[in-house]
């Protein structure tokens, strides 16, 4: 086993999650029950630092090693939280993933009121990758503010403004129309804290009323529908960077889950596309009337 300083560092709770067989908190729940050995010794501290290239993880006796590398990409409707499970039962991104047997994990989170582009993998380095904000991966969202916003208010949100967790980057932003009350406007940061973009706009003395993304880095919504998601291309994979360059199973054994998911109860989506569309309608267009690029 290996301390935090090691380059490979991953706690067990996470390994186990990251090679697919659960989310973090079953993953807990596993080690605390004693399910779980390393390198043939029980571990019952899911906090333990392990480093899952070398270090050898049993679940039930049963060898883990990553599984096949997924990534999807998700146009999240509003009111589904990226959460696994809410104690409170509100619908989550994976009531969508039907077909998906695979655990993968939220690239970075939506607010439960967000709409838009959702990267779900279960390849932690490419997640690390689009999420850290060295790698300054763009990711654009529609903004419906609740108010008539100046120029200089759009100048503020460009140059970065001040917020309780420091100042935020320049940011791309454009005007996309005024309503009788509220303006829309685009805008694309290289960074993902919390309710950043809510925060910028807070910052001015207004509110977001809707927040869409609509892109991450070149990936756009097109014509995904809300609620509906699709495998990320493989081009679309490495034009984001962050792909590993080793082969997706090292020639290891694979396992199944662990614990067999139960979807099917769970609620379905709905698909007015109320959203899909208002994205769409508010999207700025380039010369060929097509959907502009950040
Ligand atoms: N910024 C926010 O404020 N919320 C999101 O969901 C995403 C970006």
């Amino acid at each position: 086993m290996h301390t935090p300083k090691d380059n490979q560092k991953r706690t067990l709770d996470r390994v186990l999650s990251k090679f697919g067989v659960g989310s973090r908190t079953e993953a807990r729940s596993w080690i605390g029950a004693g399910r779980v050995t390393v390198n043939g010794k029980k571990v019952q501290t899911p906090d333990v630092w392990i480093d899952p290239e070398n270090d050898r993880v049993e679940l039930d006796g049963r060898p883990l090693t990553a599984r096949q590398k997924q990534y999807l990409l998700l146009y999240k409707p509003k009111g589904y939280l990226t959460t696994y499970k809410d104690p409170e039962g509100r619908p989550t991104v994976y009531d969508l993933l039907t077909g998906v047997k695979d655990f993968v994990f939220p690239v970075g989170r939506l607010d439960q009121d967000t709409t838009g582009l959702l990267i779900l993998t279960n390849d932690s380095a490419f997640g690390d990758h689009i999420t850290s904000p060295e790698s300054k991966v763009p990711k654009t969202y529609l903004v419906k503010a609740s108010v008539l916003l100046s120029d200089e208010q759009l100048d503020r949100l460009r140059q970065g403004l001040a917020l309780a967790d420091g100042p935020t980057r320049p940011a791309l932003v454009t005007r996309i129309r005024d309503g009788a009350k509220y303006s829309f406007f685009e805008i694309t940061i290289t960074e993902g804290r919390n309710r950043q973009v809510r925060r910028m706009v807070e910052a001015l003395g207004a509110k977001v009323l809707k927040l869409v993304r609509t892109a991450i880095g070149g990936i756009e919504i097109g014509p995904l529908e809300i609620g509906k998601y699709r495998a990320l291309a493989a081009e679309e994979r490495l034009a984001l960077g962050g792909m590993s360059k080793k082969p997706s199973h090292a020639g290891r054994p694979v396992v199944p889950p662990a614990v067999p998911r139960d979807r099917e109860t769970r609620q379905a989506p709905r698909r007015n596309g109320k959203s899909a569309r208002w994205a769409s309608e508010n999207r700025p267009r380039g010369h060929n009337g097509s959907a502009r690029k950040p």
